[in-house]
């Protein structure tokens, strides 16, 4: 069956076809208009602005799906109806009924979460067939993104529990952010992994939260590491290498706190496997510390290319949805939801 996937919660287009039968898929399309330069500009996502890219980039992303496939096959198309900003997710909806009318197809609706839970299962290849991973369930499932931090104990795809998620500013949004002390271009979460690899000293910043269960609290992490900043700038010049030292120590307590909550969980939970993903899981320091906490456990991330928001997700979670008996849409039917 082929399935288009529509990502538009955020800051990304995504337009993606894929065929997929039993477990194996074929991913044919996979489309992305980035929006990052027009929000640079303001260090951060202008929702209104994203949504007039969206409107702009959607049916151009179509049709360089529809130069080579006939739209009339498509099975079904999967949307992701939030968590996400909502102009953003008004634009994508409205793409999408209009198309699902027009071609007289049903829709699935995908959270944005359970699309970054699936995309650990495949391998961001185009115009071949693959088989999707099998995860080896009970597992942890931890998703770091830009909008949440959420830790989940999965029995399986079906069956799982909300252990805890961020009482405020998510992990990558904390990355964001203090990019932004530093001068640092928006998305700062890639941003800071560059720079951080010339670390050379470490500062000590706060890790707060770290006792009440799997609950993460980052703002004080980001206040602290923004006065931390503002009283450097006092005595010195913010040079590359203090930037790098101050990128560096940010990225590692944030990482800490991610391992040190994972590990508590691990130690509650018996559990065959790790799962990390969302747009922070891209990041290689991340997934080496990861990887040394927990030698023994099977570990599952994305392909760096799927880590971030896309269509593929979409579709591929769409594909799940359907083996699990969910719910499909007539355009009619289809709601949204922001964060
Ligand atoms: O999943 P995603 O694309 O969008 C949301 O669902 O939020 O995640 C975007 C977040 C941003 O905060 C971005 O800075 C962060 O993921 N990110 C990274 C890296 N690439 C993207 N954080 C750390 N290291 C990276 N390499
Ligand atoms: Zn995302």
């Amino acid at each position: 069956m082929f399935i288009l996937g529509i990502e538009t919660t955020c800051d990304e287009t995504g337009v993606a076809l894929i065929e997929a039968k039993d477990e194996e898929i074929k991913i044919l399309k996979n489309e992305l208009a980035s929006q990052i330069k027009i929000h640079q500009k303001y260090g951060g996502v202008v929702p209104i602005l994203a949504a007039r890219e969206h409107q702009k980039n959607l049916p151009i992303l179509l049709k360089n799906i529809e130069k080579d496939f006939d739209l009339q096959k498509i099975d079904y198309l999967a949307f992701s109806v939030g968590p996400g900003l909502l102009p953003a997710l008004v634009s994508g909806k409205e793409f999408v009924q209009d198309l699902a009318k027009k071609l007289n197809k049903k829709i699935i609706p995908v959270n944005h979460l359970e699309a970054h839970f699936y995309s650990v299962t495949i391998k961001n290849n185009i115009g071949r067939w693959q088989k999707i991973k099998k995860i080896m369930f009970p597992a942890l499932v931890l998703i770091v993104s830009g909008g949440h931090t959420n830790l989940y104990l999965f029995k399986n795809w079906r069956d799982k529990k909300l252990l805890g998620m961020s009482l405020d500013d998510a992990a990558g949004e904390v990355l964001d952010k203090c990019a932004r002390a530093l001068n640092l271009p928006y998305p700062g979460g890639p941003e800071i992994e560059k720079i951080a690899k010339n670390a050379k000293n470490y500062f000590s910043l706060p890790k707060p939260m770290l006792q009440r269960g799997y609950f993460f609290s980052f703002s004080g992490l980001k206040t602290a590491f923004v006065d931390l900043v503002a009283e450097i700038k006092k005595f010195r010049k913010l040079d590359e290498g203090v930037k790098s030292d101050l990128a560096a120590s940010l990225q590692k307590t944030i990482f800490e706190i991610l391992t040190f909550k994972l590990k508590k969980a691990k130690e509650n939970f018996r559990v065959k496997s790790i799962v990390i993903s969302g747009g922070v899981s891209a990041n290689q320091t991340l997934k080496k510390i990861i990887k040394k906490s927990f030698p023994r456990e099977k570990i599952y991330f994305p392909q760096r290319s799927l880590a971030t928001d896309n269509g593929v997700n979409i579709a591929l979670g769409g594909f799940f949805l359907l083996s699990l008996n969910e719910k499909t849409l007539e355009a009619e039917e289809l709601n949204i939801f922001s964060r």
